[in-house]
């Protein structure tokens, strides 16, 4: 029997994985929190998978993160990580600025919301932020290019957002301050329990600094994939990056690697 784990899966998982999240939403996921470390034994697992989980951790607790990836796989073992692709995102930046500058009313769309990607999604202080405000809108300025960047997953979230609207977008602003009002917390501890509450951005990684972090924490066979290649046994089986032909998150960087036999 082999053990593949799913770490800080939300709610994309496998009945057949051993799936860890913060809160458990399903029976099929382990309740922990990942920075005390992952809770299974030395050279137990087979597979270690996570996906837009290692960016919401500080540098150095990344850093000891892998560490511990490296600790529960056996040897010969994969881990495979998925990441928002921090070079991918500048080069969007840079590319919409300039075009933005030269007049071109689509760039300055598109630059309008890959600032935000970039930007709002590490310093927000709040849950979904600016690009949540922007799911909100009546009409997206850059809606294809958002679907374009953020794949199936952004449909999810503009749909639930529109299902939502009868509720005015200010009412439940006003709703959200009364929560906080009453919560009785001053806004430092609300920002400080917010900002550690894994869905901030607290470092981003390209394929380079990301190489360079597997290699550093003892791993070997480093290859950057996409979502639908791996060196994990059926892995489009498990439909946990691409469902229905459709990639869940087109903005990942996809990275695998192995732990020496
Ligand atoms: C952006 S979501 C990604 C969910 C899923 N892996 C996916 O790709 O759709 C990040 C997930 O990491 C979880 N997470 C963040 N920090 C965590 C921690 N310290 N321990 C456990 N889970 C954590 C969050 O609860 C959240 O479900």
């Amino acid at each position: 029997m082999k053990t593949y784990l799913n770490l800080g899966c939300g709610d994309t998982f496998h009945d057949s994985w051993s799936n860890f999240d913060f809160v458990s939403s399903h029976a099929a996921v382990k309740p922990c929190n990942l920075l005390n470390g992952i809770p299974v034994t030395d050279n137990s697992a087979d597979v270690v998978y996570h996906s837009h989980v290692l960016e919401h951790f500080s540098a150095e607790n990344g850093k000891s993160f892998i560490q511990e990836c490296f600790r529960v796989l056996k040897p010969g073992g994969i881990i495979r990580i998925a990441v928002p692709d921090l070079e991918n995102i500048v080069k969007e930046y840079l590319k919409n600025l300039e075009g933005a500058r030269n007049g071109d009313s689509k760039a300055a769309d598109r630059y309008e919301w890959i600032k935000l990607e970039l930007i709002d999604q590490m310093v927000r202080h709040s849950g979904g932020g600016q690009c949540g405000q922007y799911f909100f809108r009546e009409n997206m300025p850059a809606e294809e290019y958002v679907y374009e960047r953020w794949g199936e997953t952004a449909r999810v979230i503009r749909n639930a957002y529109k299902k939502a609207h009868n509720a005015s977008f200010s009412s439940k602003v006003k709703w959200k301050l009364k929560q906080i009002f009453r919560s009785g917390e001053d806004e430092a501890t609300r920002v400080g329990k917010f900002r550690l509450s894994g869905e901030v951005h607290l470092w981003m990684y390209d394929s380079f600094s990301l190489g360079n972090l597997l290699r550093e924490c003892g791993f070997g066979e480093i290859q950057v994939l996409d979502p639908f290649k791996s060196n994990i046994n059926n892995w489009n089986e498990f439909a946990l990056e691409v469902r229905e032909g459709k990639i869940m998150k087109p903005d990942s960087l996809v990275m695998e690697a192995k732990k020496p036999l």
